[in-house]
This record gives C-alpha cells, sequence and structure tokens, in this order.
C-alpha cells in the first residue's frame, strides 16, 4: 500500500505529472486513478494552484480545487473513480454528508476520512457494505450518532485488517456477532464512544483476531471480562477510563503476545503485588508498556519481581503505592520513562536503582518522601530530558548528579530541601532547559550575568535566597518566577523577553526604577510588590500609527514600594485590568477620571497608603465589577457620589464552596467554554477587622470596601444597603456626617464593620442587629446617641464597650449609663437584594489557589502529540500529566490553546 503525503500543491503538480507519464518511486508506480490523498491546503498554496491551474487543462478533471477544501463536502464524483483504490481525506477540511456514491468504489482497500475539526458525518452507512475489498478503514471524529447498526454493516467487510471510529458518538454496541466475517481483523479503536453497558457482553470479544484493542472511554463498567482471557492475540490492550473496577482476571496469564497495557483511571483498588502476580509469564520479556496510572492500586512494589525485560514505558503515578522502591527497577535496561508521581513511596533510592537504566529519559517522582542518596561522585548512566522532583528529598547539598544531564528539557527540584549555593555549572547544564523549577528551596548564591542565551521558556526560583541583580532573561522566555529571594540592584534596562507573559518578582530588595512594560504584548501577570522601586511607572508612547497600542496586562500588583508621581497613565492602554494594587507608595495626584471608561473589567483597585487627593471621580462607578476598593490612608475629600451604589461587583455574593477544587478534567468539556481564567500572584494582603492578613486564592471571595483615613464629608449613601455582598466595610477616621443609614442592616454579609472616627450622629440603627456574620465592629468617637440596639449578634461581640466609646450620647448597656426609654421595636429583616446574577464575573469561577507560573511550566509537559477526544478529553499523556502537576483550571486553558494551536 502506498502512503504518500503531498500537500496540496504537491498533490496537483503529482497528479499533473503522473496524468502525462507514469512516474515510478523505487518500485512501486503510482497511478492517479488508484490514489487520491488530499491534505490541509495552506492559503499561500490555494493560490498558487489557482494560478497553476489556470495555466493548464486539466487531464484527467482530477485536480483538486482548493474550494474543496474550505468545509465543503466531499465530492460525489469521487464515487466514480471506480479503480481507486487508496482514499486519504483525513486531513482534509471536508465537512457536512460523507456521500453515499463512495460505496461504487468497489476496489477501494484504503479509505481514512474525518478528523476532530470538521463537522463530518453520515446518517446511513448502508454504502460501507458494498466496499467489499476494503482492508482500512479509519473514520473516527465522523458523527454517527444516528446510527444504530454499525456492527452489522462493519461485519460485512469480510477483508478488514484495520477499523477506527473512535469518538463517532455511538451509542449502541451489540452483545455478540453471530458469525463473525471479521476473521481478518487486527486493529479495532472505537474509543470515545459512550456505549454504556457491561463491559463483558460486547461483540468485540467474538473477534479472536485482534490484535489492537482501543476501548478506552467508552462508559463500560462492571469488572474485568473473563472474555479477555480469550483474546490471545492481543498486543495492544486500552481499557482506560472506563468504570472498571477490581483486579484483572487470572486468565489474563493466557495474553502471550501482549507489549502495551494501558488501564488509565480505572478502579482497581487492589494490591500492586497481586496485579503484577496475574500479568501473563509468558509475555513478560515482550511487555514493553505498562501505564496504570489513576488506577487506585494499593500496597508496595513487591521487593521481588521477574524481570520485564522490554520494559520501556512504565507509569504507576497516582496511586496509592507505599513503601520503597525496589532495586530491580534498576534491572529495566531498556526503560526509557518512570513515572511514580504522586503515591506515598518512602526510602531511599540510591545508585544502584539508576545503574542499569542505561536509556532512562524521563524520570517523575514528584509528590513523594523519596530520599536520592547518591554519591556525590555519581556519574549515571543515563541521559534524562525529563526530571520531575517535586518534594522528594535531594538535598541539603545541591545534586551533583544532574551535571551530567546536558539534555533536560523540563527540570523540576521544587521543595527539595536543598540548603547549598547553586554551583557555578549549573547555569550551564541548564542552559538548554525549557522549563526549569527550583522553587522552595534554599538556594543561595547568584543568577548568572546573562541569562539570554538560556533556552528557558519559564522559570520558577522563587523562594529562596538568591542574591545580586536581575540579569538579562532568556530570549524565549515566556513566565518567570523570581519571588522571595534576595534580589536587589535595579531591574534590566532591557529584558531581552518580548514574550513574558508572567513576571514575578515580589519581595525581593529590587531598587531603581521600573522599565517600561508597553514593549511586552503578552504580559499579563506582572507582581513586583515589596520591593525598593522607586519613580514613577513609564508611559507607553507608542506611535500613533501603530495600530496595536492595547496591552494585554490582567494583573498589575507594584504595591509596597517608594513609587512617586501620579497614577500609571499607562494602565489607560491596559483595557484587560482586572487586578491593580499600588498600595503602599508615594504616588499623588486626582484619581484619574478615565478609569471608568480605560478599565473596564477592573475589579479589584487597592490604592491604599498613598498621597491621592481630590474627589472620587464619580466615572469609578462605571467599573460595574468592582469588588474590591481600598483608597484608605489617602487625601481624598468630598462626598461620596450617590452612585456608589452601582457596584454590582459588591453586590454578587461569594461564598466558599467547592468551585475552589481543581475540576474533574472528565467531567465536561464545557468548562473550557470559559475563556477568562485568570490567576493571582499568591501574594495578597487584606486589612480587615483591624489586621493585615495574607489572602491567597480566597482573594476572588474577598468583598471590600475601605475609604477610611481620607478627608471624606457629607453622608454615607443610604442606598449602601444595596451593596449586600460587602464582607469588609471601612469608613473610619473621615467626616461622614448625618446618620447611619438604616439599610445597612442589608449587609448581611458584613464581617467587619468601621464607622469610628467621623461625625455620625443619631441612634444606631436597631437594623444593625440584624448582621449575623457580624464580627467586628467600631463606632467609636462620632456623635452618636440614644439607646444601642440589644441583638444576639451585638452581644457576642468581644471588644464591647471600646466599639461605642467617644459617644457621649450613648446609653444602655454595655455601656454603665442607663437609658430611660421604651424598648425598640425588633428590626425585621427585609427581603435580601437580588442575589441571582448568575455570571457576574469571571472571577466567580475561581481558581481558588494560585500557582504563579506553573501554568507555564506545565505546559512543556504536553509536548507529545495531542489527542483530544469527544466529550472528554483524552490523551494518554493529557492523564498522566493530570496527575503528575496538578494540572488546575488555567493549564487546561493552555490546553485548549495548544490543541487549537497543534491542530
Ligand atoms: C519515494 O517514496 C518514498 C517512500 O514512500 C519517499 O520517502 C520518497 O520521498 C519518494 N521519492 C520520490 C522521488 O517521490
Ligand atoms: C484511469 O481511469 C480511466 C477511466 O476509468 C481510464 O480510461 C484510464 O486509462 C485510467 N488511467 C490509468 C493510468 O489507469
Ligand atoms: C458476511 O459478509 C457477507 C458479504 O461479504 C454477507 O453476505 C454476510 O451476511 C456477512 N455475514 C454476517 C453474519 O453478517
Ligand atoms: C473462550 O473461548 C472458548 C472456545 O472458543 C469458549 O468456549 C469460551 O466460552 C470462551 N470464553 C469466554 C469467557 O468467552
Ligand atoms: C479508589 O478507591 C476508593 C475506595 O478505597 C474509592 O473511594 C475511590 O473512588 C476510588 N477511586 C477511583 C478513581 O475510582
Ligand atoms: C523487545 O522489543 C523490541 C522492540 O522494542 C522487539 O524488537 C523485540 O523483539 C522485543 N523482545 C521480545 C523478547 O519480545
Ligand atoms: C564516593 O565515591 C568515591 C569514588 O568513587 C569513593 O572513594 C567514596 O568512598 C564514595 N563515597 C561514599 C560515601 O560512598
Ligand atoms: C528561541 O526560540 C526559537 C524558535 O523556537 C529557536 O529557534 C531559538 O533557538 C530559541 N532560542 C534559544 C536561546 O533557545
Amino acid at each position: 500500500m502506498h502512503t504518500l503525503h503531498v500537500s496540496c500543491i504537491q498533490l496537483a503538480i503529482l497528479l499533473f505529472l503522473l496524468a502525462q507519464t507514469e512516474c515510478s518511486n523505487g518500485t512501486s508506480a503510482y497511478n492517479p486513478n488508484e490514489t487520491v490523498i488530499i491534505t490541509r491546503c495552506i492559503t499561500t498554496e490555494r493560490s498558487a494552484l489557482l494560478a497553476f491551474r489556470a495555466g493548464l487543462s486539466d487531464p484527467a478533471n482530477l485536480l483538486p480545487s482548493c474550494n474543496w477544501f474550505s468545509g465543503q463536502q466531499v465530492p460525489e464524483f469521487f464515487g466514480s473513480l471506480q479503480n481507486l483504490r487508496y482514499l486519504d481525506l483525513s486531513e482534509s477540511s471536508f465537512s457536512g454528508r460523507i456521500p453515499p456514491q463512495l460505496g461504487n468504489l468497489s476496489n477501494l482497500r484504503y479509505f481514512s476520512i474525518g478528523s476532530s475539526l470538521d463537522d463530518i458525518y453520515s446518517t446511513d452507512i448502508s454504502w460501507l457494505s458494498r466496499l467489499s475489498s476494503l482492508e482500512y478503514l479509519d473514520m473516527s471524529w465522523v458523527n454517527l450518532s444516528t446510527i444504530v447498526h454499525w456492527v452489522p454493516t462493519v461485519n460485512m467487510l469480510r477483508s478488514l485488517k484495520f477499523l477506527s471510529l473512535s469518538c463517532c458518538e455511538l451509542r449502541t454496541s451489540p452483545d455478540s456477532l453471530l458469525h463473525s466475517n471479521l476473521t481478518s481483523l487486527e486493529t479495532l479503536d472505537i474509543s470515545g464512544n459512550r456505549f454504556n453497558k457491561h463491559v463483558a457482553h460486547n461483540w468485540f470479544w467474538d473477534v479472536t483476531s485482534l490484535k489492537h484493542l482501543d476501548i478506552s472511554y467508552c462508559q463500560l463498567h462492571g469488572r474485568f471480562p473473563d472474555e479477555l482471557g480469550n483474546m490471545t492475540s492481543i498486543v495492544h490492550l486500552d481499557l482506560s477510563g472506563n468504570n472498571l473496577v477490581g483486579m484483572i482476571p487470572s486468565n489474563m496469564k493466557n495474553l502471550c503476545n501482549l507489549e502495551e497495557l494501558i488501564l488509565m483511571a480505572i478502579n482497581i483498588n487492589e494490591s500492586i503485588a497481586e496485579f503484577f502476580e496475574r500479568l501473563p509469564n509468558c509475555s513478560r520479556s515482550k511487555l514493553r508498556t505498562l501505564l496504570l496510572p489513576v488506577s487506585n492500586l494499593t500496597g508496595s512494589l513487591p521487593a521481588k519481581q521477574e524481570p520485564f525485560s522490554n520494559l520501556t514505558l512504565l507509569d504507576l503515578s497516582g496511586n496509592k503505592l507505599t513503601g520503597p522502591v525496589p532495586l530491580w527497577i534498576g534491572e529495566l535496561t531498556k526503560l526509557t520513562e518512570l513515572e511514580l508521581s504522586s503515591n506515598n513511596l518512602d526510602g531511599i533510592i540510591s545508585e544502584d536503582h539508576f545503574s542499569r537504566l542505561v536509556s532512562l529519559e524521563s524520570l517523575s517522582l514528584n509528590d513523594n518522601s523519596i530520599a536520592i542518596v547518591v554519591n556525590s561522585t555519581w556519574v549515571p548512566p543515563f541521559s534524562l530530558t525529563n526530571v520531575q522532583l517535586r518534594s522528594c528529598i535531594l538535598g541539603p547539598k545541591f545534586p551533583m548528579w544532574l551535571r551530567w544531564q546536558t539534555r533536560i528539557l523540563n527540570l523540576d527540584i521544587s521543595n527539595t530541601s536543598i540548603s547549598d549555593k547553586v554551583p557555578d555549572w549549573f547555569w550551564k547544564m541548564s542552559s538548554s532547559v525549557q522549563s526549569l523549577n527550583i522553587r522552595n528551596n534554599q538556594i543561595s548564591g547568584l543568577l548568572p550575568s546573562t541569562m539570554e542565551f538560556m533556552a528557558a521558556k519559564a522559570m520558577d526560583f522563587s523562594s529562596n535566597q538568591l542574591s545580586g541583580p536581575i540579569p538579562k532573561l532568556p530570549i524565549n522566555l515566556t513566565g518567570l518566577d523570581l519571588s522571595r529571594n534576595r534580589l536587589s540592584g535595579p531591574l534590566p534596562a532591557y529584558f531581552g523577553a518580548p514574550g513574558l507573559g508572567t513576571l514575578l518578582l515580589f519581595d525581593n530588595y529590587i531598587s531603581g526604577t521600573i522599565p517600561s512594560l508597553c514593549e511586552f504584548q503578552f504580559l499579563w501577570l506582572v507582581d513586583i510588590s515589596g520591593n525598593k522601586l522607586t519613580g514613577s511607572i513609564p508611559d507607553c508612547s507608542f506611535n500613533t500609527s501603530t495600530k496595536n497600542t492595547s496591552l494585554n496586562i490582567v494583573n498589575l500588583s507594584s504595591g509596597n514600594n517608594k513609587l512617586s508621581g501620579k497614577f500609571p497613565s499607562f494602565l489607560q492602554n491596559c483595557h484587560k485590568l482586572v487586578f491593580l494594587d499600588l498600595a503602599n507608595n508615594q504616588l499623588s495626584g486626582p484619581l484619574p477620571v478615565w478609569i471608568g471608561e480605560k478599565l473596564p473589567s477592573l475589579a479589584f483597585l487597592r490604592l491604599r497608603s498613598n498621597m491621592f487627593y481630590g474627589h472620587i471621580p464619580v466615572e469609578l462607578t462605571k467599573l460595574v465589577n468592582l469588588q474590591y476598593l481600598d483608597l484608605a490612608y489617602n487625601n481624598i475629600s468630598g462626598s461620596l457620589p450617590e452612585s456608589f451604589v452601582n457596584f454590582k461587583g459588591m453586590v454578587v455574593t461569594r461564598n466558599y464552596n467547592n468551585d475552589d477544587k481543581i475540576p474533574d478534567p472528565f467531567a465536561s468539556a464545557t468548562l473550557f467554554d470559559d475563556n477568562e481564567m485568570i490567576d493571582f500572584t499568591d501574594n495578597f494582603k487584606v486589612v480587615t477587622k483591624g489586621q493585615e492578613q495574607l489572602y491567597t486564592g480566597e482573594i476572588i471571595y474577598m468583598v471590600n470596601l475601605d475609604l477610611s483615613c481620607n478627608n471624606i464629608i457629607g453622608k454615607i449613601p443610604e442606598e449602601i444597603g444595596t451593596l449586600v455582598a460587602l464582607k469588609n466595610l471601612n469608613l473610619s477616621w473621615n467626616a461622614f456626617s448625618g446618620n447611619i443609614p438604616d439599610k445597612i442592616g442589608a449587609l448581611l454579609q458584613v464581617e467587619s464593620l468601621d464607622l469610628s472616627h467621623n461625625d455620625l450622629s443619631g441612634e444606631i440603627p436597631n437594623s444593625l442587629s440584624a448582621l449575623a456574620s457580624l464580627s467586628h465592629l467600631n463606632l467609636s468617637y462620632n456623635n452618636l446617641s440614644g439607646k444601642i440596639p440589644s441583638g444576639n449578634q451585638l452581644r457576642t461581640l468581644d471588644d464591647q464597650p471600646s466599639i461605642y466609646i467617644g459617644n457621649p450620647g450613648l446609653c444602655g448597656p454595655p455601656l454603665s449609663k442607663s437609658c430611660s426609654q421604651t424598648e425598640p421595636v425588633p428590626f425585621v429583616q427585609k427581603d435580601q437584594e437580588d442575589e441571582n446574577e448568575k455570571v457576574f464575573f469571571f472571577l466567580a469561577m475561581g481558581i481558588g489557589y494560585v500557582l504563579g507560573i506553573w501554568t507555564i511550566l506545565c505546559i512543556f509537559l504536553f509536548q507529545r502529540k495531542w489527542r483530544a477526544i469527544c466529550f472528554s478529553f483524552y490523551d494518554s499523556m493529557y492523564d498522566r500529566v493530570y496527575v503528575q502537576v496538578a494540572v488546575t483550571w488555567a493549564s487546561f486553558k493552555f490546553y485548549k490553546e495548544k490543541w487549537k494551536e497543534t491542530n
């Protein structure tokens, strides 16, 4: 069979040449009547082809017009190419109904159509049964959802050797074949359909000629069927992602040809030792691949094990394995990938475990309690490309053996108890590493004098003790986390990493000024807070003729520095900004009126402890997503605009709930429709209840209005009660006057309420006693008078009398001064405001925890060819990576984008 892959233009030329003369390639001759392969056309090829076509008379009227490719139907006339033996449309972009005329191709041996991107369907596949010579049939991703009796149709194809109907939305599958015609069938892939039935009763168990069976993600359930034992020809078996429970059957022993066994994401829930026992002895030396991640395997790895002399891939990650890693692992001389991440393994791994692993390329031991103890002079026999040792114990000395690993692309030695100076060779060794993670150790020393020649795309050095200046960055860098170190000196004038997306430098000693961020078109997460930066953030000097003056920054944190100047006007270019923290600087001037218009997505605005002055611009209230406004400790004056109550972000209640779990990757693809996921740095401090608290992912639930320590005058707007989601309301140390609005009692979420040090007068509204969440209240130093309301919540507040101090007119408990009034009418709780605004804002989707640049580090683990399936994402690598790194929402987004790219 000829497999000839050509692009559109090549095909045109080829067909043209073939029509003139028979062209031979080595021993085989191509006949244009016999072979049609159509691959994707790219636009430039398309026009070249059209030009080419115009210049000659179409010989066999066979020249493909690229118009076919743009979502059109498979041409019916293909059905008239009677002699066609080979038809490959799998990489074309045809869509629509497959013409039943294809059934006329009685000589067809090879037929391949469909791909994940195109919407191809067939509602009646009886035409297939006429392709009596067919040996190879690949209709994966073709929508066959309306077809019930597909198995009898396929059963007509006596010569069939290869059948793939993966992801065809098939729903039925008969229990058995009375007379199987499929005596030659070797490969059957029906993965990713929804049969929703017991695994034991299925027609394919009758096809004992099968060598390759993939029934993963088919919604099959039950225990492993005994029928497996009759599949003695099987070489490759994949039952992943079904609802299978229990141990593999003992008659698996019969599978003497088994080379690849893939049982991911099922529920064996028995011991690994027993599992190994049941693997066929007769194929032990043939077994190449054993993928058992997330299969609920328990117990310890057996101390002794007959050799799997041909094993190249062993994945046991994400199980419940305990105990040490046995020495026989070191006997697997063909092993290229060893994946044991996310178990409860412990003990020591030494040179002896590795001494014969000459082929090893990928070693993943993340998240176990394994100590790797090797002689500092040890030179490993392998050359790894992927090293994942997160949370193992490598230290306290820097692991010297890494020095010899010069092919590494992904290196994760985060949280590995290293407490040492970074050796000079490390920068040389790691210069070709693309994803470099040494986070959370006690590594000291300097960064290299320049990193511009390093290949890194993501670097996470956070939470170490690195010192010295930040050098020029690797040119291809997209994510950098140097936070929580001891870096000093100024930032480089030119970062040298135009593709930078994440820049986390918080909590260092960096001084000097901030260079322009305008050159970074991809930057979306910037945290440079907690340094010693001075000066103002430079404006963008975009040439007016350049079209793209918009930046993609979503999160900018530069609090706790010594920045001066006005509110940075370069932010006018950051239309996607959600999160802005400029707190604790020396910024001054009025708040710009353009905030409301230029930053429509802004949800968190933290300007605390600066020297901003002037009124709160009315335009600010256009920010309907604003849920966090902190203007405390400035010189803001004037009164609050009435439209303050327009902050819808302060109306929708957010609660801690299951949203903040990592979503189930198999749950539903619709989760991915929300493109607007966002990360925060785990570096956000909120002042509430009189204390500063570090918030991490939960910050997205924080609804806060803090205007304390300014010179704001006038009344507290009566409608403040509309902002029912508020958890913290602090208006203290201003010059508010008038009454406390009665509607304040509607703020049922409020936990901390501080109105102290104002000129408020009148009585304390009874409604206050309805604030059941309240745990911190301060009304001191006003001119309040009358009886303090009684109410359960008010009684429980610990710092009782001081709440009311400095209000000479107040009386009643807890003050000693008594009143002579009658009991007030108890407050009747009002209807809550409409809280049903569901899709408030993407933050509500909440990731719950924060991952810094892990987002980016993750994607490098996805470098194998993608295979995303149907309704659930399904990819062997994907599942496994899911285990290896706690993949979060954000990486799904990357996954999705990556997936789009690679297709
Ligand atoms: C001949 O066929 C082989 C394999 O099919 C291919 O690699 C090679 O490029 C072909 N040569 C020509 C001149 O087309
Ligand atoms: C291709 O098919 C046509 C019509 O069936 C026939 O006339 C022609 O000879 C065939 N060409 C070759 C090279 O087989
Ligand atoms: C086997 O195939 C032949 C035609 O190839 C068909 O007539 C027959 O019905 C098939 N047998 C079954 C049991 O489907
Ligand atoms: C296995 O095959 C034998 C002989 O073909 C048959 O008798 C037996 O029922 C089969 N076992 C299962 C579990 O299908
Ligand atoms: C693993 O087993 C436990 C019971 O021990 C069960 O609760 C859990 O759901 C199983 N996990 C999977 C993925 O089936
Ligand atoms: C081991 O695998 C290789 C291919 O990786 C194969 O050629 C060889 O025959 C296998 N050995 C055995 C004993 O099956
Ligand atoms: C480390 O290896 C060197 C040379 O191979 C040897 O002399 C030394 O004793 C080893 N140290 C330990 C602790 O095994
Ligand atoms: C940066 O990426 C480009 C394109 O992928 C590549 O050619 C180049 O070698 C990379 N540079 C470094 C220093 O790795």
